[in-house]
């Protein structure tokens, strides 16, 4: 039945469609700026070298401990490989207090994050942890560090396995102080601080993380080509030909590597993925929710399709058409008293969380219970009426369906790029992160849209396996903890 309030909804929902042609023509920028940010340093997509030249096979095995900044928690982990594949995983999480991801200093966040890795080893490995007291407190030399892998999901200019200047914070964190220095060496420091027995290994971005925790769970010979997060921020690794990256020839300092496997894992940073906007859709909500964002400009990709920015975008839609005088949406009349209180985070910037758009967009029900319940529990909306409701799930529907077809444009580009789908037999790539892992159909709506693009086809879309790959951050970080200890081991050797 129609009426203003879907009408309008209707209407709002068309501006997110996200037609084949316009895939078409996001893949063909995409394969554009990869090629660009290859070749140079500076681009919008950064195609940032990561010094990790080879993907696990299952077999690697040691106890690593590894660390992860980059969402709304701070996860301190140790990981044992056992080496066939599986591994054994011991972690404790806290929430970032707001104050140190921003307007804090560096010195204040990192040595927040020492005393969590202090508590960690307290309680988890409290012998190796003594043993290692005593032994600084006789003076003698002889140390027996964990190794630990650092995931730190922000842009880095990495200049060696475990080295790198960090280029921009992104997701909510903004500590200027911070942008420039070596993360490494930042968190080195606080743990020398408190003399804790750890050595900061290796430096990893959460999808470099995911990629190898997918390769070394895979119980087939095949190696992972990509990994992909899909959640408060969204970006992506894959597995570059050496002499495709050109950039490297003129890198003036950076820490030299194992060339042999002529390729390098690269971190794309596609949440910058055309921020001159060229091809990115680009509706009112869009452009209102950069323009107060702390970081206009930039992540313009990311903000069209993660968990952050999904909440936000919806909210700006759904006020608009609270506000519009000619369509009656949460407006109470002869047959609905519904109420919204002020302090509802409809009038609140980031008011909405993405789980709100996962739990409507899985409401199936004749009543609309589910939604009717979310919109209570997450924006005090009393007794909104059957309409109000359907609205908001037109809504839900199509800023959802928009990310997943987005989606699609990074992974399409990279698949056509590599060539891998001519190659080989089966293409695998791991994922992580809420939206793949809550969102309903999030990975069905990236199938469908990849089967559209001409160069893949229904072929090729069955040739690719995606999969779920969790703890990805925290098994990937011990993985090239371990591939730098084995490295510098070797170096010793030589020397
Ligand atoms: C943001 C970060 C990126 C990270 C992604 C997913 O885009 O810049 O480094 O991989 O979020 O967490």
């Amino acid at each position: 039945m129609s009426s203003p309030v879907l009408d309008e909804a209707a209407r709002i929902a068309q501006q997110f469609d996200y037609p084949a042609a316009e895939v078409q023509r996001g893949v063909a920028e995409y394969i554009r700026e990869m090629e660009e940010g290859l070749a140079k340093e500076g681009t919008t997509l950064s195609q940032i070298p990561t010094f990790v030249t080879e993907v696990p096979n299952g077999t690697e095995k040691g106890l690593y401990l590894a660390v992860d900044l980059g969402g709304t928690n701070f996860r301190v982990c140790s990981i044992d490989l056992h080496g066939d594949n599986t591994f054994s995983l011991t972690q404790s999480k806290i929430m970032i207090p707001r104050e140190l991801m921003a307007a804090g200093t560096s010195k204040d966040l990192f040595l927040f994050l020492a005393r969590q890795i202090e508590a960690f080893l307290r309680i988890h490995h409290n012998d190796h942890f003594e043993a290692h007291l005593l032994r600084c407190r006789e003076g003698s030399k002889r140390e027996e560090l964990f190794d630990l892998g650092f995931t730190f999901s922000f842009p880095v200019r990495q200049l060696g396995i475990n080295k790198g200047t960090l280029i921009r914070w992104t997701k909510g964190f903004d500590i200027p102080d911070a942008v420039g220095q070596d993360v490494c060496a930042l968190l080195q420091d606080a743990i020398n601080d408190l003399d804790l027995p750890v050595r900061v290994a290796a430096l990893v971005n959460d999808t470099v993380g995911t990629l190898m925790a997918r390769s070394y769970t895979s119980p087939d010979e095949h190696g992972t080509l990509l990994g992909a997060i899909f959640g408060t921020g969204t970006n992506g690794a894959y597995v570059e030909k050496l002499d495709k990256i050109k950039k490297m020839d003129s890198f003036d300092t950076y820490d030299d590597y194992d060339k042999s496997t002529g390729e390098m894992v690269i971190n794309a940073e596609w949440g910058s993925f055309d921020n001159h906007l060229s091809v990115l859709p680009n509706t009112k909500y869009d452009q209102e929710l950069d323009a107060d964002s702390n970081n206009p400009g930039v992540q313009m990709f990311e903000k069209r399709v993660s968990g952050m920015f999904l909440g936000e975008i919806l909210r700006r839609a759904l006020l608009d058409m609270h506000r519009n005088e000619s369509v009656n949406l949460f407006k109470p009349s002869e047959t609905s008293d519904v109420e919204v209180p002020e302090n509802s985070g409809i009038y609140k910037q980031w008011g909405i969380d993405t789980s709100f758009l996962s739990i409507v967009e899985k409401d199936k029900s004749a009543g609309r219970e589910q939604t009717k319940t979310a919109l209570s529990d997450h924006l005090r909306i009393q007794r909104p009426s059957d309409t109000d409701c359907q609205a908001v799930q037109i809504l839900v529907h199509a800023i959802g369906k928009r990310a997943a077809r987005l989606s699609a444009v990074p992974l399409g580009a990279i698949l056509i790029s590599t060539g891998k789908l001519k190659k080989d037999e089966l293409v695998d790539i791991g994922v992580d992160g809420s939206l793949v892992e809550f969102y309903p159909y999030f990975e069905g709506y990236i199938r469908d849209t990849l089967k559209e693009l001409p160069e893949i086809g229904a072929e090729g879309e069955k040739k690719v396996r995606i999969g779920i790959s969790k703890d990805g951050s925290g098994v990937g970080a011990a993985l090239i903890a371990l591939v730098a200890a084995k490295e510098d081991a070797a170096k010793e050797k030589v020397l």
